[in-house]
């Protein structure tokens, strides 16, 4: 009898039932998520399909191609008459609150221990799972390593990088001075960046490793991957699929590891000896990368854990996230946004020019006080990140306080677990903040700093002087927002002005580019988006520059 049951059980399941259990199993713990999710007050406007079971479905399946339509319309409706509004988010993550730029102030206001950048940052990247461990998604040390010591180290780092940056563009663009070459600039900026960006983290020697570039390019392109798919995953399932899904990250830290431990090991020698007296150490200095940043931390706070060679080798994987794919597609939109710009304009020319005389004026070589003078490619920088924003919506903060927040002029609280962003997409493009603000306007801030400068000193006031100077490109404020704003605004964006200022300098100082008649349109998926990664350019090496 209990033989012919089991059998009959064993019959039944075909691998049609199996499946379509397991799918409605799953179907039904990303309708618990969102039972489960945070309930936002009612007085609070909602963009997409609206409330209701049916909606929500349609808020799913659509969110990944309408997320920005939706960002857009919200930004219109209800931003502009200051008021935040709810955008569908993907299936298993609560929605976010779109808050209006009156309130980024009110928001930033709060400590961390209220509304949460760092865990806000886990949960949309699964950090847990994809920086290969709970222990460096709750400690967010790297990120403290580089808000300490990156920007007090800018100047002494501009020698290695001005040297990285000439072997990198030669490599990415070539030597050829005799023919036109036409080759993808996406591939261009990822034979670039990785070792420049590098050179700061891991410092010379492994930056031009390829073996190592690859496997951090790899690892982050992991990473987004994994996002996606974790997006689609009940949170009661995380624990088991995070880490199946993210199981490739290990692979590509070990390839990584493999050249960056043993410089991290004789680092922590040197140090130590230099430390001890060594007199072999006499003449030695630590290079000053993120390496002994890190390092030097550890032993000031003495972190035991921190100096272990493996932890320093994973504390470079998010800091690997961070730079490498937002410079790319930073780099690889100036670009086209030049390329594409009417050659009448005479942007290129400009910052040709501009480049050409600061450099000589410089001795031959980039310092940090030349690189600050070039009004022209940082405004033309400024100016693509304003206009070719790489998200529609950042700065994600999570109130974590367990009693929620509450804004008394709005009338609404809202509750432990709620998502808010801000509107990167609608403040960007708002012809109010930014006349004719879809234009691509490369001299925008400059021509007004370039008037400055050229008045005499007696005529110069040191109000408009401190005006302007805001209006370079690492300055952030409420309405520009390509680097965050507020106290977790990038820590990076100081050493990312002089990467690409130099990338850009050297790319035209050394090369002639043909226009682009048009400019390749971008894709977005979610909040995301795809850059143009197709778009070819064609150029030639200037005579006399090899
Ligand atoms: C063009 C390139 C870059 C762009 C557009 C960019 C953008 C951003 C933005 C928008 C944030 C703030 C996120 C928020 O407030 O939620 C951020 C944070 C951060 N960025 Fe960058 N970034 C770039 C390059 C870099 C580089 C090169 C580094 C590393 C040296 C870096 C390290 C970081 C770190 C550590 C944070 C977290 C700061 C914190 O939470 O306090 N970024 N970045």
């Amino acid at each position: 009898m209990a033989g012919s049951l089991h059998g009959q059980i064993i019959e039944s399941l075909t691998p049609g039932r199996v499946f379509g259990s397991l799918f409605l199993v799953f179907v039904g713990l990303l309708v618990l998520d969102h039972i489960w999710k945070p309930t936002y007050p009612e007085n609070i406007p909602v963009v997409g399909y609206g409330k209701g079971t049916l909606a929500s479905l349609q808020n799913f399946c659509y969110y990944v191609f309408r997320y920005r339509d939706w960002v857009i319309e919200g930004y219109q409706k209800y931003n502009k008459q200051n008021r935040a509004f709810v955008v569908p988010a993907a299936a298993s993550r609560a929605p976010d609150i779109i808050i209006p730029r009156s309130l980024t102030k009110w928001l930033l206001e709060h400590p961390d221990s209220v509304v949460s950048a760092h865990e806000a940052h886990n949960d949309v990247l699964y950090s847990d799972y994809n920086f290969l461990g709970k222990v460096y998604a709750d400690d967010v040390w790297h990120t403290r390593v580089i808000h300490k010591s990156l920007a007090r180290h800018l100047s002494s780092l501009v020698p290695g990088i001005e040297e990285e940056v000439a072997v990198a563009v030669d490599k990415a663009f070539g030597t050829d001075a005799d023919n036109w070459k036409t080759l993808s600039l996406w591939e261009a900026w990822l034979t670039i960046v990785p070792p420049v960006t590098n050179r700061m983290l891991v410092g010379e020697g492994v930056c031009r490793n390829i073996g190592f570039c690859k496997a951090m390019v790899s690892f982050v392109d992991q990473v987004i991957l994994n996002c996606f798919a974790l997006h689609m995953v009940p949170q009661i399932m995380l624990p088991i699929f995070g880490p199946l899904i993210t199981l490739p990250n290990w692979w590509m830290w070990r390839k990584a590891a493999k050249h960056s431990l043993p410089v991290i090991r004789k680092r922590l020698d040197d140090m130590a000896k230099k430390e001890a007296g060594d007199p072999a150490y006499d003449d030695w200095v630590a290079p000053e990368d993120f390496i002994t940043w890190d390092i030097r931390m550890a032993k000031a706070e003495k972190n035991y854990f921190e100096l272990d060679p493996y932890v320093i080798s994973k504390r470079l994987l998010p800091i690997q996230f961070a730079a490498i794919h937002t410079t790319v597609i930073t780099g690889h939109g100036i670009i086209l946004d030049l390329l594409s710009s009417d050659p009448a304009k005479g942007y290129i020319d400009g910052i040709r020019e501009e480049a050409a005389r600061v450099l000589k004026e410089e001795g031959g070589r980039w310092t940090k006080n030349g690189l600050s003078r070039l009004y022209r490619l940082d405004s033309a920088i400024r100016e693509s990140q304003r206009l070719s924003n790489f998200s529609c919506t950042l700065m994600e903060r999570k109130v974590i306080a367990e009693e929620g927040i509450t804004n008394e002029e709005e009338g609404w609280h809202l509750p432990k677990g709620t998502f808010l962003t801000v509107n990167l997409e609608g403040l960007h493009h708002d012809d109010d903040l930014t006349p004719n603000a879809n234009e691509y306007d490369a001299f925008r801030t400059s021509r007004q700093r370039e008037e400055y400068e050229a008045k005499p000193q007696s005529e110069r006031s040191l109000e408009e002087g401190l005006r302007l100077k805001n209006l370079g490109m690492v300055t952030t404020s409420d309405a520009h927002l390509p680097f965050g704003h507020g106290r977790h605004a990038c820590p990076g964006r100081f050493f990312v002005a002089h990467e690409l200022k130099m990338v850009v300098a050297n790319l035209l100082l050394n090369y002639d580019l043909k226009p682009i008649s048009e400019r390749p349109k971008p894709q977005w998926i979610g909040v995301t988006v795809v850059p143009p990664v197709d778009a070819k350019i064609e150029l030639k090496r200037r005579k006399g520059t090899v």
